[in-house]
């Protein structure tokens, strides 16, 4: 490896022995069923880098899949979560109120798009506010279809289930699933039939969906702005558009994913925005806490209102640490500029990898807006998916001393998600090692 350590410190093999013992410890009592990604396991977190329980220091170009995009452990969220623990830990919202969480809902109808009243209900998981989204569309609408994306990815819980595509892991035994989903086509650009011509996409979209359900039985439609676990896949412009004028001439609701794309990474505050879109209903978690576990669903005020008293929330919905959390992580977003920031190392990323499209002929794509950036692997000379290499580069990277996470219906996908206070000099350090890794591996 020709690229210096600097931000990256390797000191033991990898895996290192405290993590080999604790590895052994991890298949005796953790569920198979949960998985592991890297071989290493986490000991502190600081910025940009994670140290390992060996001392091996790493440059996290996976933020905790899309959550700390404020950096790991930022300050001003560690001393607002101090501050509060010994305030509150807990009264539960429906019962003893508390200012945090109104805060909290204020932020939210301050940076989603639409110039009209909104409200907010807080929830613990992604996977929780798509559940709670889904109920209150078809509580306003009293319709009860849901149409969802191919290579969607909503969640892991029964409903969300039903709307994720892939099977293996997200379904696979799972079954029975919830009804009244209906899928319909994404915009693939590199890959669909209408490449660009996002509003042809969305028109070949919307008429299945007339096909198949019947505009007039719909309560919403609902798609992430940039597919995430599908494959970091950008949408053609016109086509998010195109399905959301389609939902609002026919009374449908269009709901906007944002969990992973949203609260910055983008380069927007929101990816919908990229394609003009103002979402009825839109989800967000992940960035939102800074770190602590929060989502949310904020949508129009009438929409929020038609659900009767009671219907939605849970125990834990909007903890006040994790509110305060939220808060703390928001104001840095704002003061930061996060999302200029985002658009930088998009820009940085680009420049380092974009030449690759071309002269590794297993480089299909390099995609993404912001720092939501996706490379495609295809075998040389054809477009089919190549996670065969994907598997090899990762392998390596994490040698390397790189955190990185892969993605795609057909794992074929390498996904880039720094923290949004990466230096440009961790960013260049990160990308030169994995550029190097692509290329070599790519040659074998
Ligand atoms: C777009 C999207 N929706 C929903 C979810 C589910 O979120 P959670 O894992 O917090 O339940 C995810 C998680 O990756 C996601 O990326």
């Amino acid at each position: 490896m020709s690229v210096p350590q600097v931000a990256r410190k390797i000191v033991t093999a990898i895996p290192g022995p405290k993590s080999q013992t604790l590895e052994e410890e991890h298949k005796k009592y953790v569920s198979a069923g949960v998985g592991q990604g890297m071989p290493i396991f986490a000991q502190s977190a600081s910025g940009s880098t994670i140290t390992d329980v060996d001392g091996n220091r790493f440059i996290d170009l996976a933020s905790g899949i899309a959550v700390t995009g404020v950096g790991n452990c930022a300050p001003e969220v560690v001393k607002a979560v101090q501050d509060e623990v010994t305030k509150l830990t807990h009264t539960n919202f429906a019962t003893t109120p508390y200012e945090n969480y109104i805060d909290v809902c204020k932020k939210l109808a301050e940076h989603t798009p639409g110039d009209f009243p909104k409200k907010s209900v807080l929830v613990n998981s992604g996977a929780e506010a798509v559940e709670n989204a889904i109920k209150i569309a078809r509580r306003y609408t009293g319709r009860s279809a849901i149409v969802v994306m191919e290579n969607a990815f909503h969640g892991r819980t029964n409903l969300t289930m039903a709307m994720t595509t892939k099977s293996m892991p997200y379904k696979q035994g799972f079954g029975a699933f919830a009804p009244d989903i209906y899928r319909v086509p994404f915009s693939y650009p590199l890959r669909d039939a209408f490449g660009a011509d996002g509003a042809a996409a969305a028109k070949a979209a919307t008429d299945k969906i007339e096909l198949l359900v019947g505009s007039a039985n719909v309560a919403a439609i609902i798609a992430e702005p940039i597919q995430g676990e599908g494959g970091f896949i950008v949408p053609a412009e016109g086509f998010l558009s195109g399905l959301a004028d389609w939902a609002h001439a026919h009374d449908v609701l269009y709901i906007s994913d944002e969990i992973q794309a949203g609260f910055c990474r983008s380069g927007k505050w929101f990816a919908c925005e990229y394609d003009g879109v103002t979402p009825d209903l839109i989800t967000t978690a992940k960035a939102l806490g800074g770190g602590m576990p929060i989502a949310a669903v904020t949508g129009r005020a009438d929409i929020m209102d038609a659900v009767q008293p009671g219907g939605i929330g849970g125990t834990y919905g909007g903890n006040p640490v994790s509110c305060v959390s939220a808060l703390a992580a928001v104001g840095i977003m704002e003061k930061l500029d996060l999302p200029a920031k985002a658009a930088h190392i998009g820009e940085v990323v680009d420049g380092l990898l974009k030449p690759l499209v071309g002269e590794v002929p297993t480089v299909a794509e390099v995609r993404g807006h912001g720092a939501m950036i996706g490379i495609e692997f295809v075998k040389a000379g054809t477009m089919e998916p190549n996670k065969e290499l994907v598997g090899r580069i990762t392998k390596r990277t994490i040698q390397e001393g790189l955190i990185m996470l892969t993605c795609g219906i057909n794992g074929n996908v390498i996904r880039l998600l720094p923290p949004l206070v990466i230096t440009d000099d961790e960013l260049t350090e990160a990308i030169e090692v994995l550029k190097e890794i692509i290329i070599e591996e790519s040659a074998k």
